[in-house]
């Protein structure tokens, strides 16, 4: 059946019509002329997955990556970065109901601070999309940059001259994992952790990677396919460091970092910009990117997080910056007293805030909120419950993630009555 792009879909796949059905086509531009074969149910959606361009939308420009197409990390490198960001605004538009700015990414190549490489007996590289069992095989990653590429190799000749056996994703053994690496893109510091099986890992493992400031043997024995896993041994230094402003921040194999460090920048000054008063919570505070910042301009900040080792980052984090930002564990069901803040800065995760927490706000009626959203339908759901006693008084849209469909959003909200 053939037919023409006309617009895409919220996870940025082309919509064709088919009869009745709706049919996303991956890669797809608006304007493409696209001849669709066969198609199958992914989630509730249905994506064609074969399919040909038939005529290519004057829209579109060369990706970057020779992987596209294939790999499942970028799907939209075909199209100018300016209708990109216009694809996200008009996202974000038809989600929230109001006309959002969305601030493009400094960086569009060479922003990611982190990609997770599978090691398989299918190759080395990252998903091909719409499978868990499927690998394009590559030998650098354009949205981490040039460490990618001398890494890979390196990882390569390693297992090669040790003859390391690569993990076989649908029989769930093997040796080597995953490759993850890690760039401090201010301070050009780089760490790479092997997950791998139980087994024995040379330790000539050194000399690969000598270029890397800090390498980390890590064991996930287990059949869950995650790219981490108990760190068993590491070589130069612990952490890695990361320098958002005047900010440094630690990295290590198991914690989180922001993964767009140029538009991390944006993201904190933003929510600096945001706060009020004196006293903050940051709440959802992970290893304290939001309150260590707050409180290098003088806020009096305590941050809550479920996680105990981000908290333990944290603190360590609010150490070498010499600050006195206090981190705990904790719920967000469990908060209490938010009337004692000045600000409440979230920032939870995909599924929003807890209701609990909800209630707790509308009940202790902190003055501002600066919402920072990875979800905007949770968003929405979360701000049509505020509304009742918050007004809205800015929203920005920020890219963080540049040719993926997503999109940070971080709310500031007054309270009115
Ligand atoms: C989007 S991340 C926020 C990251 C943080 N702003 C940072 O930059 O490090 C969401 C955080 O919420 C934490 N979290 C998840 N569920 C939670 C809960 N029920 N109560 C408190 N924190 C929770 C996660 O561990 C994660 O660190």
């Amino acid at each position: 059946m053939r037919t023409e792009i006309k617009k895409l879909g919220e996870e940025g796949f082309g919509v064709a019509k088919v009869g009745k059905k709706k049919i996303y086509v991956p890669f797809t531009a608006v304007g493409d002329i696209v001849e669709i074969k066969k198609w199958h149910r992914e989630k509730k959606k249905l994506v064609a997955h074969d399919y040909d361009i038939i005529e290519f939308s004057p829209l579109r420009v060369e990706p970057k990556c020779k992987y596209f197409g294939k790999c499942g990390g970028c799907v939209l490198q075909h199209l100018p970065y300016e209708e990109q960001i216009k694809f996200k605004g008009e996202k974000l538009e038809k989600i929230l109901g109001f006309h959002i700015e969305v601030l493009p990414s400094p960086k569009i190549y060479g922003h990611r601070n982190r990609i997770d490489v599978v090691i398989s007996t299918r190759g080395i590289g990252f998903r091909r999309r719409g499978t868990w069992w499927n690998v394009v095989e590559i030998e650098r990653c354009e949205v981490f940059g040039d460490k990618s590429e001398r890494a890979l190799k390196a990882l390569r000749e390693f297992m090669e001259d040790f003859n390391l056996e690569p993990w076989d994703l649908e029989k769930s053994k093997g040796f080597m994992r995953y490759i993850v690496m890690r760039e401090g893109k201010f301070t050009g510091e780089f760490m790479v952790n092997l997950v791998t099986n139980d087994g024995f890992l040379p330790e000539e493992v050194l000399e690969y990677f000598d270029f890397a400031d800090s390498i980390y043997w890590s064991i996930n024995s287990s059949k869950s396919d995650v790219s981490y896993g108990e760190p068993k041994k590491f070589w130069g230094s612990e952490f890695i460091r990361e320098k958002l402003d005047d900010v440094v921040y630690l990295i290590h194999p198991n914690s989180f970092f922001q993964t767009n460090s140029y538009q991390a920048v944006t993201l904190v000054k933003k929510v600096a910009e945001f706060a009020e008063g004196e006293k903050v919570l940051d709440l959802y505070s992970g290893v304290g990117t939001f309150g260590i910042y707050l409180a290098k301009r003088g806020f009096k900040v305590e941050g809550i997080e479920i996680n105990p080792f981000a908290v333990e980052m944290a603190k360590k984090n609010a150490e070498i910056n010499n600050v006195d930002a206090r981190f705990y564990v904790g719920e967000d069901k469990d908060v209490e007293n938010l009337k004692e803040y000045d600000t409440l800065i979230v920032d939870p995760p995909r599924a929003g805030l807890h209701p609990k927490l909800t209630q707790k706000i509308l009940k202790d009626k902190p003055e501002t909120i600066v919402y920072v959203s990875c979800n905007p339908k949770t968003l929405s759901k979360n701000l049509e419950e505020l509304k009742r006693i918050y007004k809205i008084e800015e929203t920005i849209g920020l890219d963080m993630f540049p040719h993926t469909p997503h999109i940070e959003v971080v709310t500031k909200l007054k309270l009115n009555v």
